[in-house]
């Protein structure tokens, strides 16, 4: 299997079809994103230092963030779903160069209106223990507030309010082009259209990774 690097705005839908494609396909899943809230909510040295930039909806330094994804990948076991990373060219080049090497990928850039994107995300709620991602509509847990898989307590993201979601789809328009174009130039870039419901965005993602 290829590993799959999943490039797209907040709220395109990367977590919930990582979490989906781990689950059934037996990829390994790693969030930069999910690994910098596990710093902050231990009250790591880094995550204290991360806190607030993350709260604003700027991005961490590339060193900070490449040092914790080398800290928390083994690419001798499977493939690996990289959700979130890279976010701007030189991350992408720092990826290609000091961790995937030879080893085959593909790039999937998820496709939407970012107009849809605030609502999903003042809506999203996850799994405090086990990560599950729903959705107040449409993707709503069976019990208020409780994870249907684990029955943890569900979460709102702080992030995940109108004014910081604005700034980090601005900051993710400001980053995503060149990084387009670079997986484009080594013939490694795949759109797909996540307008869709979960599942239908699962099956066309299947049908481009193989
Ligand atoms: P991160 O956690 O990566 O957040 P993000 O990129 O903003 O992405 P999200 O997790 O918000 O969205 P998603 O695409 O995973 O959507 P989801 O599947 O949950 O990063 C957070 C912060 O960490 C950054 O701002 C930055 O500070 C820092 N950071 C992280 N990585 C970094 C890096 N590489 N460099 C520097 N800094 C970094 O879905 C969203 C909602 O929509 C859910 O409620 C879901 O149920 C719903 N939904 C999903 N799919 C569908 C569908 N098809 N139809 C309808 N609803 C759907």
């Amino acid at each position: 299997m290829k590993h799959l690097i999943m490039i797209g705005a907040p709220g395109s839908g990367k977590g919930t079809q990582a979490e989906k494609l781990a689950a059934e396909k037996k990829y390994n899943h790693v969030s930069t994103g999910d690994l910098l809230r596990a710093e902050v909510a231990k009250a790591s040295e880094l995550g204290l230092r991360v806190k607030a930039i993350m709260e604003s909806g700027e991005l961490v330094s590339d060193a900070v963030v490449l040092e914790l994804l080398k800290a928390n990948i083994d690419l001798a076991s499977d493939a690996y779903i990289f959700d979130g990373y890279p976010r701007n060219i030189d991350q992408a080049k720092a990826l290609n160069a000091q961790i995937l090497g030879d080893t085959d990928y593909t790039a999937v850039y998820f496709v939407i209106d970012t107009e849809v994107l605030v609502e999903r995300l003042t809506n999203r709620r996850v799994c405090k223990d086990c990560g599950a991602i729903y959705n107040l509509v449409g993707m709503a847990p069976k019990k208020a507030g409780i994870c249907d898989k684990c029955s943890g307590e569900l979460f709102h993201r702080k992030d995940d309010n109108e004014e910081v979601i604005r700034n980090r789809i601005d900051v993710y328009n400001g980053t995503v082009e060149p990084m387009l174009n670079y997986y484009a130039e080594l013939n490694r870039l795949e759109k797909i259209d996540v307008a869709g419901g979960k599942e239908n965005t699962f099956k066309t993602l299947l049908s481009v990774i193989g």
